[in-house]
């Protein structure tokens, strides 16, 4: 429990509150989280709240975008811990639904997203985006907020779901959120918890590496180049494989030639058993 936190469990409980503010003419934002939350998660919250009236946080882990071999199971969890901070931030109920309101026996619905879902994180993830997909557009359909925000630290995440709401004609406008780092540029992320001592310090390598490669690219290197020279010296630096370093088109994602687009470039590398994954713009 919270102290003072309102906890929604399931959705008729979500939507008395929802249809209650809205009766009022308020405006509702949703924060889509798996919970371990900092402070990456606590500026959308804090940037929800300057936008609209009243902010609802959801926690649920959800088993769909966890492939068996992956860390479902040990994934951190705190609701109370949690539920205070969010307190903290602004926020004005949370919805922790059980997995049997999320995915009730029979359940039998997928929401697969094509093209933007199948390159970098589809390809190394392949379950990943149909389950992230699946559980937002339920976490949408259940509130109806105004808006839904998420972080461009999971930036292929941020285009799939723009592209599911579009699709779908789901009444959400969709916002997309900045980047929370530590001091020394490191994205902040619940998965940064599983990080050593040691690989704590080669983990803020990730993004002084991808600064250098867009420095060398706006330089002139060739992207492709640029790309594996990157993947060299993030093995140097300690990590220990590397699923990929590219830039790309910023809005659709496919393979660049030149950089007279927007840009992105995007990586996934492992230290040891954790996966870390950076963008920005270049
Ligand atoms: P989770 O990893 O808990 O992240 C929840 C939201 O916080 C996502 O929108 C994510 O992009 C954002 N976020 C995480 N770290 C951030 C950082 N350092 N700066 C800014 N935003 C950050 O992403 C998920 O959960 C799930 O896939 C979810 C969308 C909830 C569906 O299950």
């Amino acid at each position: 429990m919270s102290g003072s936190l309102p906890i929604a469990r399931d959705v008729q409980a979500l939507r008395s509150a929802i249809t209650a503010w809205r009766a009022a003419g308020l405006k509702v934002g949703l924060v889509p989280t798996m919970g371990a939350l900092h402070e990456g998660h606590l500026s959308l919250v804090r940037t929800a709240k300057e936008r609209c009236d009243w902010v609802i946080a959801s926690l649920f882990v959800n088993p769909r975008q966890f492939a068996p071999h992956e860390d479902f199971e040990r994934y951190p969890r705190d609701e109370a811990g949690d539920a205070a901070l969010l307190a903290g931030a602004g926020c004005d109920l949370l919805y922790a639904p059980e997995r049997s309101v999320m995915y009730p026996a029979g359940f039998a619905t997928n929401v697969i997203v094509s093209d933007v879902s199948t390159p970098l994180e589809g390809e190394f993830r392949p379950h990943f985006f149909g389950g992230v997909a699946t559980v937002v557009t339920k976490l949408l359909l259940q509130g109806l907020p105004d808006t839904a925000f998420f972080g461009e630290k999971d930036y292929q995440q941020l285009l799939v779901i723009k592209r599911m709401a579009r699709d779908l004609d789901i009444p959400v406008a969709i916002q997309g959120c900045p980047t929370v780092r530590e001091h020394d540029g490191l994205a902040m992320s619940s998965r940064n918890a599983y990080l050593s001592a040691a690989e704590r310090n080669v983990a803020a390598r990730l993004n002084h590496i991808m600064h250098d490669t867009i420095k060398a690219v706006r330089a002139g290197e060739p992207i492709a180049e640029a790309e594996a020279e990157a993947t060299r010296h993030l093995i140097a630096a300690g990590f220990s494989s590397v699923d990929y370093v590219s830039i790309r088109d910023a809005e659709t994602l496919a393979p660049i030639a030149d950089l007279s687009a927007p840009t992105r470039i995007l990586a996934a590398a492992w230290l040891g058993k954790t996966r870390l994954i950076d963008n920005m713009a270049v």
